[in-house]
């Protein structure tokens, strides 16, 4: 038995002990033994604890008796879960020894532009590279995956991704369900062959609508349940599918509540019976398993929908699929209960919008294009001036549905030309926004963080390797120039540069910004804002007022 095989088989026994260790009341031993109870025991991604992410084969027994070759992250398959708290750094080395390039993107964190994966950044097979940065967003359920030139569908689909979570103290808070009932759930949908291998094998119409499978995998495991308590869970779902989307609902059409979005927890949470999840994109769900007797069972399933993709005798998208199996093992009920408000944020304001950017999403040929081109590396398709609220208006004129993704800054959705009100899941903070055939959708978003070359794209990992993206730059604000004096400070920027507005912070991490109240004034060409620092030295930067 290789290493990795043994520790993925270790990690696997130890999730299911720690969940009946949580459950109080069943061994795992007890567990183990349900000789009746079909498919597979959910496992659950080890976290990771700062040591390199090496990308490499692998083979692993995703079903039981079978070895089924993949692309691993440090031997595991979704890789290990990250998690930072707000304020951090976050620093790894990415050690690429698969037998192509490779490139790693943290999808919905903030990172500057050479540690952000864009696929120009790539490093050849058996080479590595720094990362680091520091986090300053607020908690969220992010990923990393790879992003390499032309070859992201394929080493996704081979299982090159894993979480990236965010945590805050205001989350922590809340008391949300914490531990073994708080679960990341990535689901992705493959075409298995007879000896259980992951067939990648686009065709020239799976191109044309992405490759979708007809297994849906959780956590890499097929057939998955879990054994549960009668309390209250938190999952984060991770669509980490090349194409496939899913309308997340129970077997029993139980309601649950919507409490987060991609860019963290939405203002309340919000009593649903379904929500749609598109390749991409995390919703977070509370569920109350207390409304269940022990011994009952519900599964976690996705709604049959329409909505275009998929070819004739193949995987359809809009199937009904199972996803997960949650089994009701235990009385205890635990003290964790939904929250009335979660995480009140300032919505972007329509009205301060400097300008309408439109895409236009349409078929050519086999291949998707925006505003009627192909990605080109070397082309700059545009340019946003920092910290501008601006609207995207994607038009989708063609019947395939476009997960919209933008690097560099979180969006709110406006308006769909579908509906005249948005689900739940439109109304907290997105990177990713789903953009149905016909449909003309419009997003709020303001490029506030970093300054430099970004991607914009559709999440449909076979659209965007054939070329449905674009280059962008996010332009710079002006420099500073910071003059200090004993115990005040002159910062100052061109007289020709308006509608800035100072803000300082504490910090240099910039985790709290705050207007600095005197307005500035001309000075020798140069708007001039002079500032006592008697509470000690502080950072500052402009922001468009
Ligand atoms: Cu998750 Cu550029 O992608
Ligand atoms: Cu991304
Ligand atoms: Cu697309």
């Amino acid at each position: 038995m290789t290493t990795s095989r043994r520790r993925f088989l270790r990690r696997t026994a130890q999730s299911a002990a720690a969940l009946a260790a949580g459950a109080g009341l069943l061994s795992p031993a007890r567990l183990w033994a349900q000789p009746t109870r079909p498919g597979n025991p959910l496992r659950l991604p080890p976290d990771w604890f700062g040591d390199p992410l090496t990308v490499a084969p692998a083979n692993l027994p995703i079903w039981p008796g079978y070895s089924t070759a993949v692309a691993a992250i440090n031997g595991e398959v979704p890789g290990p879960t990250v998690r930072v708290r707000r304020g951090q750094d976050f620093a790894v080395r990415v050690q690429n020894n698969l037998r192509q390039p490779l490139v790693l993107h943290w999808h919905g964190v903030l990172a500057p532009e050479r540690m952000d994966g864009h696929p120009r950044d790539q490093v050849a097979a058996g080479e590595g590279y720094e990362v680091r940065f520091p986090v300053r967003q607020r908690a969220s359920t992010c990923w990393y995956h790879a992003h390499t030139d032309r070859l992201t569908a394929e080493q996704a689909y081979a299982g090159v991704a894993g979480f990236f979570i965010i945590e805050d103290p205001a989350e922590a808070a809340l008391g949300l369900p914490s531990g073994s009932h708080d679960l990341p759930l990535v689901l992705a949908d493959k075409r298995v062959s007879a000896s259980r291998q992951l067939v990648y094998t686009p065709s020239m119409m799976d191109v044309m609508s992405g490759y979708l499978g007809d297994v849906v995998l959780v956590n890499g495991t097929p057939d998955p349940w879990l054994s549960v308590d009668r309390g209250l869970y938190r999952l984060r779902l991770l669509n980490g599918s090349n194409a496939r989307i899913y309308k997340v609902a129970f077997g029993d059409g139980r309601p649950f509540h919507l409490v987060g979005t991609d860019g963290g927890l939405l203002s309340a949470p919000s009593a649903v019976t379904s929500a749609m999840l598109a390749p991409g994109q995390r919703l977070e769900i509370l569920v109350d398993f207390s409304a269940y007797a022990v011994g009952a069972s519900v599964v976690l399933k996705s709604l049959p929908f329409a909505g275009g993709g998929g070819m004739m005798g193949g995987p359809q998208q809009g199937t009904e699929m199972d996803l997960l199996r949650f089994y009701v093992d235990s009385a205890t009920t635990g003290n964790a209960t939904v929250p009335a408000t979660l995480s009140p944020f300032t919505p972007l304001n329509p009205a301060q919008a400097r300008r309408t950017r439109v895409f236009t999403l349409a078929m050519s040929g086999m291949v998707h294009t925006i505003n009627g081109q192909l990605f080109n590396m070397q082309r700059m398709d545009f340019s946003v001036p920092f910290g501008d609220v601006e609207i995207w208006e994607y038009r989708n004129t063609g019947t395939e549905p476009h997960p919209m993704h933008a690097h560099a800054a979180l969006c709110q959705v406006l308006s769909r030309s579908t509906t005249p009100t948005l689900a739940a899941e439109d109304t907290g903070w997105k990177d990713t926004v789903l953009v149905n055939p016909g449909e003309t959708v419009r997003v709020l978003t303001r490029f506030d963080t970093h300054s430099g070359l970004f991607v914009h794209h559709c999440h449909n990992l076979e659209h965007e390797d054939s070329g449905m993206m674009q280059n962008f730059q996010v332009l710079p604000p002006p420099t500073l120039a910071v003059r200090r004096g004993d115990a005040s400070v002159s910062v100052s920027w061109p007289e020709s540069e308006q509608d800035w507005s100072l803000e300082s912070s504490a910090e240099a991490s910039g985790l709290v910004w705050e207007p600095v109240a005197r307005p500035p004034a001309v000075v020798g060409g140069r708007w001039t804002v002079t500032v006592n620092e008697l509470t000690g030295r502080r950072f500052y930067r402009l922001m468009k007022s």
